[in-house]
């Protein structure tokens, strides 16, 4: 019966049901998205980019914690960090895929495989790039987008001008075994380090050289100790987001499409300011005047092609010689 007394405890029952959803109701849901690079790089600008779109269209329900620079993680402490759930989000370079067990990214690092930005979205945007992201699933991994950051340039103490000034020196280079051969077929001594280790092994000459786009060589003020730098655009460095599986798909569906869609748009604005960024950061090298930068000649640019193309038929294996064959054709080569 609903006497006054009756009615009195359903009140009170509702405002403790009431106050005890509260705190769920105000606490966002946090995700971390881990990197290694500077925020003012293309990486850096299109994770906070993510962040402001996803907080936004979640109507602040989500909070995208940023960690740049090796914050949080180092290389391949992030990737075991996002399977086991510490971090949610990460944007990987696809040279770091390895380690995984998925070594089949190292494609993109085949040397003057693609010449432009416009070959990668042909790799990125077609059968390759989509076959590889569903590669990932196995690993408890989903892959969201392609981020680019751009095309690299070697640098040394030493003038890098053809192959043979390469013998011996000490590059470093990240965990792919392409990238391995890549220094290999040039004479050097190829050594993997983590990226927070790069400026120091450089500045005290653990390592007396190494390749990145301009716009990490730049931010990581790597310029400041090293000397020479040849613009050889010889290979691409880029990235996979990619979020822990079980993580994305227990998502609110409303939340993940929210999400999706603010990756979708953070997707477009990093892979538009990309160039611009590098082509920035080699003018402020330029400027900052401790690096000789060294155009290759047409005839330097033919012997690096030269040493370099092998890598592709010795490597073929690892990635697997028909990814490579989708790759030529979706490339229009051979
Ligand atoms: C490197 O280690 O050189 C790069 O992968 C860093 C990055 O994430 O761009």
């Amino acid at each position: 019966m609903l006497t006054r007394r009756n009615l009195a405890r359903i009140a009170g029952a509702a405002v403790i049901a009431f106050c005890a959803a509260l705190p769920a109701l105000a606490e966002p849901l946090v995700i971390k998205f881990s990197h290694v690079v500077a925020p003012d790089t293309p990486k850096g600008k299109g994770a906070d980019k993510f962040k402001e779109l996803a907080e936004s269209y979640t109507n602040g329900a989500v909070k995208i914690e940023v960690y740049p620079n090796s914050q949080l993680y180092k290389d391949k402490e992030e990737l075991e960090a996002l399977q086991l759930g510490a971090v949610q989000m990460l944007a990987p370079s696809l040279a770091k895929f390895g380690p995984l067990g998925v070594q089949q990214f190292e494609l993109f690092d085949l040397p003057y495989l693609m010449g432009s930005y416009d070959d990668l979205r042909k790799i990125t945007d077609g059968e390759v790039g989509q076959s590889l992201l569903a590669k990932l699933e196995d690993k408890g991994i989903k892959g969201l987008a392609y981020w680019d950051n751009g095309f690299k340039i070697m640098s040394a103490n030493s003038p890098l001008r053809t192959p043979d000034d390469f013998l011996g020196l000490k590059m470093r280079i990240q965990s792919s075994k392409i990238l391995e051969a890549e220094m290999q077929a040039l004479g050097a001594v190829p050594q993997v380090l983590a990226f927070s280790e790069v400026y120091q092994a450089l500045q005290t000459g653990v390592v007396d050289g190494t390749e990145n786009p301009p716009s990490n060589m730049y931010t990581q003020k790597m310029h400041e100790v090293q000397k020479h730098a040849t613009l050889s655009n010889h290979g691409y460095l880029g990235y996979a987001v990619i979020v822990n599986k079980a993580f994305w798909e227990g998502l609110d569906p409303e939340i993940r499409a929210d999400l999706e869609k603010a990756m979708k748009e953070a997707t477009e604005y990093a892979n538009s300011i990309a160039k611009q960024e590098n082509d920035n950061a080699l003018e402020a090298m330029k400027a900052a005047g401790t690096t000789e930068f060294h155009e290759l000649s047409e005839d330097e640019r033919a012997e690096w092609v030269e040493a370099l193309r092998p890598v592709h038929e010795e490597m073929s294996d690892r990635i697997g010689p028909d990814l490579i064959k989708q790759a030529y054709a979706a490339l229009g080569m051979e």
